[in-house]
């Protein structure tokens, strides 16, 4: 931890913890104390730590072959590229490696049909106040949170913003400049905000008839996070580009921009690459978690466990004396507004045993892996009470 502070660039504030082992639903420190792992990795790890079949295919993918340059076709590549159009609106896809990424490759993806389908002016993209798409010079100006933006200006232009769940708002910043309205269909980082039902079949509305795009960020929400594989499914409306990363290959490093025939069109050879995206070994990894992911009924289980999670936490809000104000989500994405600072209650709950997250401005977001179980749910309820009692003692 010393060298850590000497030689990392600060970019986060880090816990006194290192993680050195996983297995399921739970993780083990450097001093051998176990936690309840209800961060997921971030929503990453769907499958929970060191699932069978994901060690499998690393080890033999790795000693197979593990990177060729996408100047080759890569079979794996090929296959979860089918496997997604297949289980979704998409009929193609680019692999890249991050989050990121894949909202980068939106919006050029965006610019570019938008150029190709009107006026030569049209670029603009519309994000939501409160969102989040990533930490590039592109994705974290359309993340519309000033705090993620101070001190990297000059910013790229051709970014408006609007208020979240405000579809008059959304009606106003159309203009004939106008190219994509990009969303995440439920907030992460942000709160996890949910929408009115109306907002996502409204946005959709308005897109089609401005004649713009719908890209819909899904790397938080997706591969079955909410209860649906894709959280759209909820809405009964599907985009013209969505983007994954996260859980897609459970921890390896992946990224994925999907979109429709008319929209993929625009990539020509040389209009954009990648040397790492859609590698065999990310690639074998996001095929087997993906495979994984469907033929075991996670989606399904989410929505299960999901309803007993917030069953859950809203008891522990009845029991929480006032310390929890509201508790919502959707699946296995659950956020809960807190009195006391959401850093002294992650204390506390990590104290006891329990890994758990914030977003906005004041909440505490669990994401455990889709694998969860009632018995692990109760304990990690069990935990929320007792470190709200802690913060409670402590302020008393
Ligand atoms: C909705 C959403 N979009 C984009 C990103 C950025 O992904 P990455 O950190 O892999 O670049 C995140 C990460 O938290 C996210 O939650």
């Amino acid at each position: 931890m010393e060298w850590s502070d000497k030689h990392l660039m600060t970019f986060a504030k880090r816990y006194p913890v290192a993680l050195v082992r996983g297995e399921g639903v739970r993780v083990w420190d450097s001093d051998g104390k176990e936690y309840l792992d209800f961060t997921g990795g971030i929503a990453v790890t769907a499958l929970g730590h060191s699932h069978p079949r994901v060690v499998g295919t690393m080890r033999e993918q790795a000693a197979t072959l593990l990177h060729v340059s996408n100047y080759f076709h890569i079979p794996q590549q090929i296959h979860l590229a089918k496997l997604l159009c297949d289980h979704s609106f998409a009929d193609r896809v680019f692999f890249s490696n991050s989050g990121a990424e894949a909202n980068e490759t939106a919006i050029k993806l965006a610019r570019k049909w938008a150029k190709e389908h009107g006026a030569s002016d049209r670029g603009d993209i519309i994000t939501m106040r409160g969102g989040f798409h990533g930490r590039t010079l592109a994705t974290v100006t359309a993340t519309a949170q000033e705090k993620y933006h101070h001190g990297f200006e000059p910013l790229p232009g051709g970014f408006k913003y609007v208020a979240f769940n405000d579809l008059r708002a959304v009606e106003r910043a159309i203009d004939s400049r106008t190219a994509a309205v990009m969303v995440e269909p439920i907030q992460g980082e942000g709160g996890v905000n949910v929408p009115d039902d109306g907002y996502l079949p409204g946005l959709r509305k308005l897109c089609d008839e401005a004649g713009i795009l719908l890209v819909l960020d899904e790397i938080q929400t997706g591969m079955g996070r909410t209860g649906k594989l894709w959280c759209y499914e909820h809405a009964g409306v599907t985009p013209d580009i969505m983007t994954l990363a996260k859980a897609l290959a459970n921890g390896v490093p992946i990224g994925a921009t999907l979109a429709t025939d008319e929209v993929a069109q625009v990539l020509t050879p040389g209009t954009h690459g990648t040397t790492f995206g859609g590698n065999p070994l990310a690639t074998a990894v996001g095929l087997t978690v993906f495979s994984t992911l469907v033929e075991d009924r996670l989606p399904e289980r989410a929505a299960r466990m999901g309803r007993i999670l917030i069953d859950r936490m809203r008891a522990a809000q009845q029991k929480s004396q006032g310390m929890i104000t509201e508790v919502r989500g959707r699946g296995l994405l659950i956020g809960m507004d807190l009195v006391p600072p959401v850093g002294n209650v992650v204390s506390a709950c990590r104290e006891r045993g329990l890994l758990v997250l914030t977003a906005g401005d004041n909440a505490m977001r669990l994401a455990p892996p889709l694998i969860v179980d009632e018995a692990a749910i109760d304990r990690a309820a069990t935990i929320v009470e007792a470190a709200l009692a802690d913060c409670r003692g402590a302020a008393a």
